[in-house]
């Protein structure tokens, strides 16, 4: 008989899904806070914060990513490399949203096939660094971390990381996501606007090309509205945030039970990925995205076994979910075709189904004579190629690309049909962080990737 006194302890949902595990457990890149008790502070705020995105809606995702692994949808992935506060303008972020509507339509259109559009927005202010310090003239202060951590200008004041930042982020998200729904639901993403959202950027090949396609979209949806159509479907997209989950002190709190389901989302964004550097087995990482229900994204570069890719499946997809993994290749152009076939056999023959999606950003970076990070926008087109016939001789799906991108008109990548050269970088480079590929180079790239669907 049970003694009346004896408490009744409840289960803890969170402790059940062994959220807190990944204390127990080496963690990389992450923040040094000078300021404990403002930590403490800022996280017990962030963990009474509305959720940025519904659980729902994380569901909807999985299963569409789950079509995109069959090959019967792409996954389309892009925005900055870091998203920061100053630059979260409704300008910046109705220019990007526009860049990957146009591509989206190109995709869409180029190779009839849905195109699952995701934005690399509303969350990625934290950056891995491959030093903890940076030395100018002398002077040695702490890496720029993003936004979430710490500020760009050199100085010790802005360089000190400080937790008050990771609030600022989630305002930041919640007001970029907010505008996202806004222009994605509110008629701005209604397809019959498929000429305006050209409008206001410079002439160049890319933009011409798209401006034709545009016409024949026009047509066709005149064609069909002079046949009564229904254009429900025309009027608005689904858009999805993600982000490099990189902090623990944002990503914890951020993450809630579920009361549907009774288990764990993390509701910063609704993909999240762990990066090259933070995805070792027994690391913190992992062990934190193993116990969340969202689709979880892994980049892998060159080095990549295919040991690690099946332990990889193992612990973040044991079930063999469909839509639950997404491996995200940035191999480089000149490795993609040796090192890449060797990973996709290995996770075909464990039986297991993920997305497998191409960064042609990543593998690609160089620094130019004067001094600039940047790439060619060739070898990040050759890479897309080679990723397209990896698949095609395995007979595997090459089901969608992620890009680091911005709608201004930037000369970060060199190349592409405007031809910027590595004096042009010197105008009109403003990435904090990684080059990102301009508006028309993002049109040029999705019309390369659309050819490269129909022809598949
Ligand atoms: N709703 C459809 C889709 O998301 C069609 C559509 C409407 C669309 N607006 C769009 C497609 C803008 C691409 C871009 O696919
Ligand atoms: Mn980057």
């Amino acid at each position: 008989m049970a003694n009346n006194n004896e408490k009744v302890v409840l289960a803890d949902p969170a402790v059940i899904a062994g959220l807190d595990n990944y204390r127990n457990l080496p963690a990389a890149q992450q923040p040094t806070w000078l300021d404990q008790a403002a930590l403490a502070a800022v996280q017990a705020e962030l963990s009474k914060q509305p959720p940025l995105v519904f659980a729902g809606e994380v569901d909807i995702l999985r299963d569409r990513l789950a079509q995109a692994a069959q090959g019967k949808a792409f996954l389309l992935q892009g925005g900055d490399c870091a998203e920061t506060f100053a630059d979260a303008t409704a300008d910046r972020i109705r220019n990007r949203v526009k860049t990957i509507l146009q591509m989206a339509v190109v995709l869409t259109y180029g190779a009839s096939m849905p195109v699952i559009k995701m934005g690399r927005m509303a969350g990625q202010m934290a950056k891995p660094r491959s030093s903890n310090d940076e030395t100018r003239d002398g002077v040695t202060l702490p890496a720029y971390r993003g936004d979430a951590v710490n500020g760009y200008d050199f100085t010790a004041e802005s360089r000190a990381h400080d937790p008050k930042r990771l609030l600022q982020a989630y305002h930041t998200s919640a007001s970029t996501l907010n505008l996202i729904r806004a222009f994605t639901m509110g008629g701005f993403a209604d397809l019959r606007s498929v000429h305006e959202w050209n409008k206001g950027f410079t002439d160049n090949p890319a933009n011409a090309r798209y401006e034709t396609l545009a016409k024949e979209i026009d047509r066709a949806i005149r064609f069909m509205d002079a046949c009564g159509a229904d254009f429900n479907a025309l009027r608005a997209v689904d858009f999805y945030v993600s982000h490099e989950a990189l902090l623990f002190d944002y990503e914890r709190p951020l993450t809630r039970i579920d009361s549907r389901t009774g288990t764990p989302y993390d509701t910063s964004g609704h993909l999240v990925w762990i990066g090259e550097r933070t995805r070792q087995l027994d690391g913190a990482h992992v062990d934190f995205m193993s116990r969340i229900r969202n689709p979880i994204g892994v980049k892998l570069g060159p080095t990549t076994q295919p040991d690690d890719v099946l332990h990889l499946i193992d612990k973040l997809d044991p079930n063999r979910e469909p839509g639950r993994l997404t491996f995200i290749s940035r191999m480089g152009a000149g490795k993609i075709r040796e090192e890449l076939p060797k990973l996709v056999e290995a996770a075909k023959n464990s039986g297991a189904e993920p997305l497998w999606i191409t960064d042609p950003m990543h593998g690609n970076g160089i620094t130019t004579k004067n001094g600039y990070k940047s790439r060619r926008f060739d070898d990040v087109m050759d890479e897309v190629r080679g990723f397209f016939e990896v698949h095609k001789a395995l007979g595997t799906v090459p089901g969608g690309i992620h890009v680091e991108l911005t709608g201004d008109d930037v000369a970060e990548c060199l190349g592409g049909s405007e031809q910027i050269d590595e004096a042009t970088l010197e105008e009109r480079y403003e990435s904090l962080c990684d080059p990102r590929l301009n508006h028309s180079q993002s049109l040029e790239l999705a019309f390369l990737v659309a050819e490269q669907l129909a022809k598949n």
